[in-house]
């Protein structure tokens, strides 16, 4: 069956439901009040909205660690909510994807349990168990969120593999019946109407045989595991069954997300001959960002180095052009927040920034991703006190390095969470001026960022110049051009360490894009003065002249 390419055109909204909108005062956002905002991010221009997890979970990991595919968190509503907020959102023309993490389970889930009881048990190769080597774990691979990726079961005298937190045990993908279950429940929410996935570390599932050593630095303790597990060799495989057996038989889109993964990798995967994702997230560029290295608590808070930022995203925008598709993020529930990341979140020129930093991705071939409170340029949310953190990453990274193995003093580990860490994404989102910003009407999960009264929705969507509306802007041009969609991509001067600057090309129409990343003023020429400016986050135009933030983007015919 032929598809059209309509998640090419699309712009995607990322909704973090626990921190979206409350309807039930619980604190905690859930299904009724998403199905409340829907008008919202419809207003936005959006397309499509990626939910991360909403299914039943202990929560050890903020819904990544799933104890039921098929049920709803209790505290996010019933099923009945999920269906309604599914048909509402495609009353107004909003898709839905659903994130679907299967490189793992939670520890709570009824397979593991059964796995876990005996060595024969039939779900006992649902994971991957192994014997202990010399009495310790059966190799030297470090978890994503600190210590071994092996945990050892009193019960039957072996370990246990999780990459991330010992409530998230791998999945065994080498076992058919595994697989199986995985395509089904693709089929059950691909049958109730959702318009695909966002596959969660999927380049992780396919282990390599015999799960060796990974290399690992003298004074580190356990191998980066990421080196060794990425793109496995049975990967291609995997996807490709996935594809011949669920995908191919409905219209929907798929983003899989590849720690690790190169332009090369993410060609295997989403070029268009191999019928098997449509595109992935890559991390290179958020890996440059601020050249954080949590083992020393170390953060380098000089601003980003643009002249690499620039290398970086133009590399896959220019080796994935006509073979595969790019997915162009800033910011997503596992980042900081791309105002205060890439730019500043300094008042005197944070919507400047935060406007800028748009333009710059979303003139971009791919298919763009806001997420939540990014259209209103939300910033970090800069916590000084450990007690104010709730992500087990930063709390597990904290522990290791500060309390059992020393090698980090507190305040540098302080230091680095803020701006690391990944809850600086997960404050709750920043509605109006009102108590709780209108998140909720009772005590929320999780403290929200007191620059609310000056950030938030309400204050934006009215105001013409604000970065809501800006956003807003940004989305129509790309729903209505599609030298914006498909046009090829050049970066222009590649060492200018200040402004980054491309071009844009399809048919005999052109696109120049300039972005001043500095809070100087700088005169460069691109010949910008013979083109019609499109869109540009200053009230008029300067011409050579480049201001603080500023960003321009003309078309020439
Ligand atoms: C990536 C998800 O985005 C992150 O939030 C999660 O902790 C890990 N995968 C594990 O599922």
């Amino acid at each position: 069956m032929a598809y059209s390419d309509w998640w090419k055109k699309s712009v995607v909204y990322q909704v973090y439901p626990r921190s979206y909108q409350d309807s039930n005062g619980d604190g905690i956002g859930d299904l009724p009040g998403l199905t409340s905002r829907l008008p919202y991010i419809k207003d936005l221009g959006a397309d499509v909205i990626w939910l991360n997890p909403i299914y039943k979970s202990p929560d050890k990991d903020n819904g990544y660690d799933i104890s039921d595919y098929r049920s709803i968190q209790p505290a996010y509503g019933t099923m009945d909510d999920f269906d309604k907020m599914l048909q509402e959102a495609h009353v107004l023309g909003l898709k839905i994807i659903m994130d679907l993490v299967v490189n793992h389970t939670s520890d709570q889930n009824k397979w593991f349990q059964e796995s876990k009881k005996s060595k024969d048990n039939p779900y006992r190769d649902y994971y991957i168990w192994r014997d202990p080597v010399d009495g310790h774990a059966p190799n030297n691979w470090g978890s994503y969120f600190n210590g071994s990726t092996w945990k050892f079961d009193e019960t039957t005298g072996q370990y246990y593999l999780h990459l991330f937190a010992d409530g998230q045990p791998d999945l065994n993908w080498e076992n058919p019946q595994v697989r199986d279950e995985v395509w089904n429940v693709m089929r059950f929410w691909l049958d109730k109407g959702v318009d695909g996935f966002r596959m969660d570390v999927i380049n992780l599932i396919s282990k390599p045989a015999g799960l060796p050593d990974g290399p690992k630095a003298p004074n580190e303790k356990y191998a980066d595991v990421g080196k060794v597990v990425a793109d496995g060799p049975r990967l291609n495989e995997f996807l490709q069954e996935m594809n011949q057996k669920v995908l191919s038989k409905y219209d929907v889109m798929t983003v899989g997300e590849m720690p690790d993964s190169t332009p090369e990798d993410a060609i295997k995967y989403t070029g268009l001959d191999s019928h098997e994702l449509h595109m992935v997230f890559q991390f290179d560029h958020v890996g440059l960002a601020g050249n954080a290295d949590k083992r020393l608590g170390k953060w380098n808070d000089a601003p980003i180095k643009l002249v690499e930022l620039k290398k970086s995203l133009s590399k896959w925008e220019t080796e994935l052009n006509g073979k595969g598709w790019n997915s162009l993020y800033w910011n997503n529930h596992d980042q900081p927040r791309a105002v205060s990341r890439f730019a500043t979140d300094d008042p005197k020129y944070r919507v400047k920034a935060a406007k800028m930093l748009g333009t710059t991705l979303h003139m971009m071939q791919g298919t763009p991703y806001v997420y939540e409170g990014e259209e209103l340029g939300m910033t970090n949310v800069h916590y000084t006190k450990l007690s104010q953190y709730e992500d087990l990453e930063s709390l597990n990274a904290y522990h290791e390095f500060v309390d059992d193995e020393k090698i980090v003093d507190a305040d540098s580990m302080l230091k680095y969470l803020s701006y690391k860490s990944r809850d600086n994404a997960r404050t709750p989102m920043q509605w109006d001026e009102n108590k709780n910003s209108g998140f909720t009407s009772g005590k929320p999960w999780f403290e929200l960022n007191p620059n609310f009264k000056e950030i938030n929705a309400r204050d934006q969507i009215e105001d013409s110049k604000s970065v809501f509306s800006y956003y807003k802007k940004l989305i129509d041009l790309r729903h209505n051009s599609d030298l914006i969609v498909y046009g090829d991509y050049e970066l222009l001067d590649p060492e200018e360490e200040q402004v980054f600057a491309y071009k844009r090309r399809y048919n005999d129409e052109t696109l120049l894009v300039i972005s001043n990343f500095t809070k100087e003023q700088v005169t460069r020429d691109y010949g910008q003065s013979k083109g019609k400016l499109l869109i540009g986050n200053y009230d008029d135009d300067l011409d050579m002249e480049i201001r603080p933030y500023e960003s321009k983007v003309y078309l020439f015919r």
